[in-house]
């Protein structure tokens, strides 16, 4: 579970989070949308700490953080807080000179400390899961923009996160890749892996959500179910977003 309270970050004199009220069960899927500038990344990276929020506290399972500004955090804080994090990116920020198999071995051998045959073992386990199989022994560069992104989630996962985190993970890709990328997450969340997707994927948002987030500029406008969100709402910013998106 987790549960963010009054979050507020500022970058210099922009105030880019406002307060932001979250709370996310585990083993939910929860689908972040708004306009662009409106703070979805910034939430995220402050999920990940990635970026210090300013004030505020987020509690994810049993630990608890609190942020108030000038106060500096504990770095086993921080540490054991990423380590529970998995984050997957728009760009697939996968390491150029090692394979699939390589990169989803990555972490666990240097952050988690596990052997590597342990790593392999269960990078190969997740590379299946992604349908990647057959291409563990591939560089980056040999695969297509959806193949790096399954990778990019395979390695995410393989840390064994308490959430999963992803920011535009379609939104870089050809429109015919988009979907199996699309479908790994659904098998994910159907599963229960705890997740919060920044998309525009509204279909994704529709079928798979459990929750719909409407942020912008900086405050959760709306939140509820796909239904409530979609098609039951009757505010005037949502509903001018809807639009947009639809249209285009
Ligand atoms: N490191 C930073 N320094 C200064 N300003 C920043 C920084 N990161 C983000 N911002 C500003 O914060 C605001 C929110 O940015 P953010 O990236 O969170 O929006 P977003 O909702 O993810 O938008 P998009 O849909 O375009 O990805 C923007 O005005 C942006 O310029
Ligand atoms: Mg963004």
């Amino acid at each position: 579970m987790i549960q963010i309270q009054n979050l507020h970050k500022s970058f210099g004199t922009l105030e880019v989070l406002k307060g932001i009220d979250l709370s996310i069960p585990k083993g939910t899927t929860a689908v972040i949308i708004g306009p662009s500038g409106s703070g979805k990344t910034t939430l995220l990276r402050c999920l990940n700490l990635l970026e210090i929020p300013d004030q505020g506290n987020i509690q994810l399972g049993d630990q608890i953080i609190q942020f108030k500004a000038g106060a500096k955090l504990k770095s086993k804080e921080v540490v054991d807080f990423r380590k529970n994090t998995g984050m997957v990116f728009q760009g697939y920020n996968l390491f150029p000179h090692l394979t699939a198999l390589e990169n989803v071995m990555e972490g666990q051998v240097t952050v988690l400390k596990r052997s590597k045959t342990d790593a392999e073992a269960k990078a190969r386990k997740l590379l299946e899961k992604v349908g990647l199989k057959e291409r563990a022994d591939m560089y980056p560069h040999q695969l297509s923009g959806g193949q790096q992104q399954r990778v990019g989630i395979a390695r995410a996962m393989a840390m064994d996160p308490q959430v999963l985190l992803f920011d535009e993970p379609t939104s870089a890709l050809d429109p015919e890749l988009v979907g199996e990328v699309l479908k790994v997450m659904k098998d994910l969340a159907k599963e229960n892996m705890t997740m919060v997707v920044v998309t525009h994927e509204m279909q994704f948002a529709q079928d798979v959500a459990d929750q719909v987030i409407f942020m912008d500029q900086g405050v959760v406008v709306e939140k509820g179910t796909p239904e409530q969100v979609f098609q039951q709402t009757s505010n005037q910013r949502t509903l001018q977003f809807l639009n947009k998106v639809s249209s285009r």
